[in-house]
């Protein structure tokens, strides 16, 4: 199994290559890859940690060499927030970013399932689909936006309003990756008893989390380390379903249409990717509202991405 990271000199894929080093099964390779000079030596450094993960890196300005072969290519390629911006800021430099790595995506291993990190993820993505598509090898079951930091973020928060064992505590999140997008299905918690109040202020914490970072760490970034923890169990969850296991995460990925044409929800990943669709639930009443109230937002973000590329 190979995977490949590009944007891997970042704050995000730096550490997601050090967890992929730590956590890929035996016998996988990592191939790291960003414009930055310093990303061979970002690799020569992680290959002197010992476990069974052969380490690669690639700098300069084409990605092809990085992409031979992949499985998984997981991009984080592009610039991150800084207090007063929200993730809409990102478009102008990060869409062109995605478009031109994914081209090259699509002539290299076109078979490979693709995590789009990158921000506006609920744009990128379809950024990504349409770019494919024009080359002749989009498979909806191999495209995924990373979604994965807002249910870390709700298990965490949760757990900790809720006091249950974190470990065990899992918030499936639906709809997109920005602001009012972000939809935690709380009244799905397994044990959480909910009082009306609490519901919508920790459901805005979730929302706003990631500002929460930016404005923390005051011009310096966005979500880094949390970042890659959730990109790396996504990208566990995508190699153990190639490898035959059965593994469900929420992601953000092209089904039937119903709310739009992408939207985030359970996956049940497998040999080709997606393997299932997993039906949302039951939602109470103010989670139907705040669906229903997102989907012009999603849709939006949604079209720019495909006019970006078919304007
Ligand atoms: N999906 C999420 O939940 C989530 C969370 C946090 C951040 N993000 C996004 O992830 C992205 C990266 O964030 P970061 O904090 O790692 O930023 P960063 O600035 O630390 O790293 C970005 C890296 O991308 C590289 N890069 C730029 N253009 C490139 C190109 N054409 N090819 C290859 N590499 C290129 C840069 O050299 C840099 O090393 C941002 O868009 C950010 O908004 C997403």
């Amino acid at each position: 199994m190979k995977v490949a990271v590009l944007g891997a000199a970042g704050g995000i894929g730096q550490a997601l290559a050090l967890l992929l080093k730590l956590q890929l099964p035996a016998g996988s390779e990592l191939s790291l890859y960003d414009i930055a000079p310093v990303t061979p030596g970002v690799a020569v450094d992680i290959s002197h940690i010992p476990t069974a993960v052969k380490v690669e890196g690639f700098a300069g300005e084409d990605p092809t060499p990085a992409l031979k072969g992949a499985d998984v290519v997981l991009i984080s390629a592009g610039v991150a927030r800084k207090p007063g911006m929200d993730r809409s800021d990102l478009f102008n430099i990060n869409a062109g970013i995605v478009r031109n790595l994914i081209e090259k995506v699509a002539v290299t291993c076109p078979k490979a399932c693709i995590g789009i990190i990158t921000n506006p993820v609920n744009t990128t993505v379809a950024i990504a689909a349409e770019v494919l598509k024009k080359a002749g090898v989009y498979d909806k079951r191999k495209l995924f936006g990373v979604t994965t930091l807002d249910v870390v973020r709700s298990e965490t928060f949760v757990a900790e309003l809720k006091g249950l064992n974190v470990y065990r505590t899992t918030v499936p999140v639906i709809g997109g990756h920005s602001g009012v997008t972000i939809l935690p299905l709380l009244s799905q918690v397994p044990y959480a008893e909910w009082k009306e109040e609490e519901i919508e202020p920790l459901t805005k914490r979730i929302q706003n989390a990631g500002t929460e970072v930016v404005n923390a760490k005051a011009g310096g970034g966005s979500a880094t380390l949390s970042m890659a923890q959730a990109a790396a169990r996504f990208a566990n969850a995508v190699v153990r379903g190639l490898q035959g296991e059965t593994v469900i995460e929420c992601s953000y990925v092209e089904g039937d249409g119903k709310y739009a044409r992408f939207f985030a929800q359970p996956i049940r990943f497998g040999k080709e990717g997606v393997e299932e669709i997993l039906p949302i639930g039951k939602l109470s009443a103010f989670e139907q509202q705040a669906l229903d109230a997102m989907l012009p937002t999603l849709r939006a973000d949604i079209e720019l991405g495909e006019k970006f590329v078919n304007p």
